[in-house]
């Protein structure tokens, strides 16, 4: 079955533009980018236009491709004051540091979530938000299910690892270096985020498999997830790339920052 991703970012953003209309001011949320590559972009368009679609100001501040740890560090400062929330774009070019700049994102202005699992009051991360919707709209049970998460980033595979260890799954994690093809069979759940372009195809997977593909990446000129499409045919759940985890992700995270004006303002 395949999971509409942008029917189930419809609700979670319709409920957003209610929370909105309630309040008595525009909230505002600061994106920070620098050296924004082809899936940043693209990201960045389509937060935009839902922001704005429910009332929301996105504000990016694009820093000089050469800028320094530092510079981040100071530019987050600086717009936390002005913004219900604050969210630096990954990925950063390599000379920034980048759990240096996450941690400087205060708990209370951070709908990204970075800081989930490790302080009190942090939001859930989107990524693993889209995941949890799914979840409960498929009425799905982790508990001893052989979970196999692709990826060790921050923004999906340690969330989603942890999310999963949580529920009671059974979890190994892959990265790209020690991922072991013939393991993946065993999987009941996969969670992609290794940002390949069909890198798991229909052979690889058992019949029945959970797919959650959370690896946007550029191929040709268009956003490509870490699975192949024909895994479909033999899925029992499957989130396509694009209208799947994405749209969701996206919904999320501004449902997180108008949690964070409701917790915080
Ligand atoms: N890069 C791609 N998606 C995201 C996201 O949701 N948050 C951040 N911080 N960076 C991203």
């Amino acid at each position: 079955m395949l999971v509409d991703g942008k029917a189930i970012a419809g609700y979670i953003l319709e409920a957003v533009a209610r929370e909105v209309t309630a309040l008595d001011y525009v909230p505002k949320l600061s994106v920070i980018t620098c050296a924004p590559n082809f899936e940043t972009q693209k990201y960045l368009e389509m937060k935009k236009q839902k922001a704005g679609a429910v009332g929301i100001n996105l504000n990016v501040v694009e820093l000089a491709v050469d800028s320094v740890t530092k510079d981040v560090t100071d530019c987050i400062e600086q717009v936390a004051k002005e913004s219900d929330g604050v969210l630096v774009q990954l990925p950063l070019p390599s000379q920034i540091d980048r759990e240096v700049v996450l941690s400087a994102v205060p708990v209370d202005k951070d709908p990204d979530g970075f800081l989930y699992g490790r302080e009190e009051g942090a939001c859930l991360p989107p990524v693993v938000g889209a995941i949890d919707e799914i979840s409960t709209k498929y009425n799905l049970d982790w508990a001893s299910k052989k979970v196999i998460v692709l990826g060790q980033g921050r923004l999906v595979g340690q969330p989603a690892a942890s999310y999963a260890e949580k529920n009671g799954a059974e979890v190994t994690i892959f990265t790209k270096e020690t991922f072991d093809q013939s393991k993946l069979k065993t999987a009941d759940i996969i969670i992609s985020g290794i940002g390949q372009p069909h890198f798991i195809t229909r052979e690889l997977v058992k019949d029945g498999v959970i797919i959650f593909d959370a690896g946007a990446s550029e191929d040709g000129g268009v956003l490509a997830g870490d699975v192949h499409p024909e895994v479909a045919e033999v899925a029992s759940l499957f989130t396509p790339v694009p209208g799947g985890i994405g749209p969701i992700t996206i919904a999320y995270l501004l449902r997180n920052l108008l949690r964070l004006v409701r917790q915080y303002k």
